[in-house]
């Protein structure tokens, strides 16, 4: 007879994760609240091509949310996710003049620092932003006050403009504030295949290591927020840029059926010039047989991915935790999720309960969200 150890090890084997348990996660009833603020959107033109491919007709260029998390831990908060900052002019040069020229375009009336004393939150409460991208659309540092602490991964390139004139940080970035780099070198804690670091000490907030996607810097961090002793938010950062780079998987095919109206538009809306499985016929798509997610990370010359074999890494560990009942997965620019995420002063810390994801997951693939590239526009 089998034992249930090995069941689960069986289960492992197959890629299915039924439970946070067969990640290994150590138990606790300690959580964290977490609060999405949707800032805008951001527009480049002309690049979907250097975030995934296939690129189809018409959607040559796809605007982003930007999206900036609120995670409060007894007395302390921190921000995960920087957004951007509204004042494009007071980015270093280069990225200014791409906003100037229209290259870049920013739908977003107010900054993070704005949104979050409108809710009632002060400036001076912020004990920690973990930045997790040290890139061009870094928000602004200087409007948060100096007691606010920066963490950032350990390898992150903190060279500045312009004694480095290619870097997009500025020193402003930094003056003022205390920086603390997190090493995953010395951790014995590994979850799918990520090291993570158990940021308060009490299994409420993990920092987990996706500097394979080099995208802009190395030092790329996500994190494991639990929410509930036993349901996760899983926020990936920039570790992919859009659903459809770990959507489908046959795992989460398994736990996450894709709804019969869905199956049936996409057999007619994903178009199978581009996209095949096995089931498929010409004109007809079956996503039930489709095994792979159905966009890649790019990797033409002028990718944002600098190693696009590594960078395909982060999202494949990431999609395990997609694929299980017990994680909500959310990336600082999901697309598919704009209009339907609970944004402050909501928490997503109910979303299990709530069906959140159930009714979100298959999103991307629904031809009326702006997240749909599977047809030629
Ligand atoms: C961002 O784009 C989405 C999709 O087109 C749209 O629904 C949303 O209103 C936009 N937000 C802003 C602030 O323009
Ligand atoms: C940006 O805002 C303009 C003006 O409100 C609107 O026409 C446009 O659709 C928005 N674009 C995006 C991508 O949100
Ligand atoms: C800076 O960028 C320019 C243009 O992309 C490139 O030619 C140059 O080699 C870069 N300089 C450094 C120091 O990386
Ligand atoms: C750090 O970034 C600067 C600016 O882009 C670049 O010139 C420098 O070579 C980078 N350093 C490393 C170690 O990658
Ligand atoms: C933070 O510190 C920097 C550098 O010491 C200083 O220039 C800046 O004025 C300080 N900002 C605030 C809000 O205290
Ligand atoms: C910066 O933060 C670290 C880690 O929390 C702490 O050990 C150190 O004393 C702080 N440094 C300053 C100057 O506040
Ligand atoms: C992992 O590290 C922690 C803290 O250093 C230690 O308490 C724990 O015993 C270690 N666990 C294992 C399985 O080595």
């Amino acid at each position: 007879m089998l034992s249930l150890q090995s069941l689960s090890l069986l289960a492992l084997l197959g890629g299915t994760y039924a439970s946070f348990h067969d990640f290994d996660i150590p138990r606790s009833h300690a959580t964290v609240k977490v609060q999405a603020f949707n800032l805008g959107n951001v527009t480049l033109k002309e690049t979907a091509h250097a975030f995934f491919h296939p690129v189809l007709p018409g959607h040559e260029t796809s605007p982003s949310p930007v999206y900036a998390f609120l995670v409060e831990h007894k007395n302390t908060r921190l921000m995960f996710d920087p957004g951007i900052r509204k004042d494009t002019v007071n980015f270093v040069p280069s990225v200014a003049a791409s906003f100037a020229s229209g290259a870049f375009i920013l739908n977003q009336s107010k900054d993070i620092t704005e949104l979050l004393q409108d809710g009632g939150v002060p400036l001076k409460s912020i004990d920690i932003r973990s930045k997790s991208e040290s890139d061009n659309v870094a928000g602004d540092m200087a409007k948060f006050p100096n007691t606010t602490k920066l963490v950032i991964g350990a390898g992150t390139n903190i060279s500045t403009f312009p004694e480095f004139p290619n870097s997009s940080l500025q020193a402003s970035d930094f003056a003022g504030h205390n920086l603390t780099e997190i090493n995953f070198a010395a951790t014995n804690l590994t979850f799918a295949g990520l090291k993570a670091i158990d940021y308060f000490g009490d299994g409420s907030f993990y920092l987990l290591n996706t500097w394979q996607k080099p995208q802009h810097l190395p030092g790329h961090m996500s994190a494991l927020a639990r929410v509930t002793p036993t349901s996760f938010v899983s926020l990936g950062g920039d570790a992919f840029a859009h659903a459809g780079q770990i959507r489908p998987r046959p795992a989460f095919q398994k736990n996450f059926p894709c709804p019969a109206h869905l199956l049936e538009e996409t057999a007619s809306s994903i178009s199978t010039d581009y996209f095949w499985s096995p089931q498929s016929r010409d004109g007809a798509f079956d996503m039930r047989s489709r095994a792979q997610q159905l966009l890649a990370i790019s990797d033409v010359p002028d990718a944002f991915y600098v190693d696009p074999v590594a960078a395909q890494i982060s999202p494949d560990k990431l999609a395990a935790f997609d694929a299980d009942p017990d994680f909500f997965v959310v990336i600082a620019h999901d697309m598919s999720l704009v209009g339907s995420l609970p944004y402050f002063p909501a928490s997503l810390d109910g979303w299990k309960a709530s069906g959140l994801k159930e009714r979100t997951v298959w999103n991307f693939a629904n031809e009326a969200n702006p997240a749909f590239v599977f047809s030629p526009a």
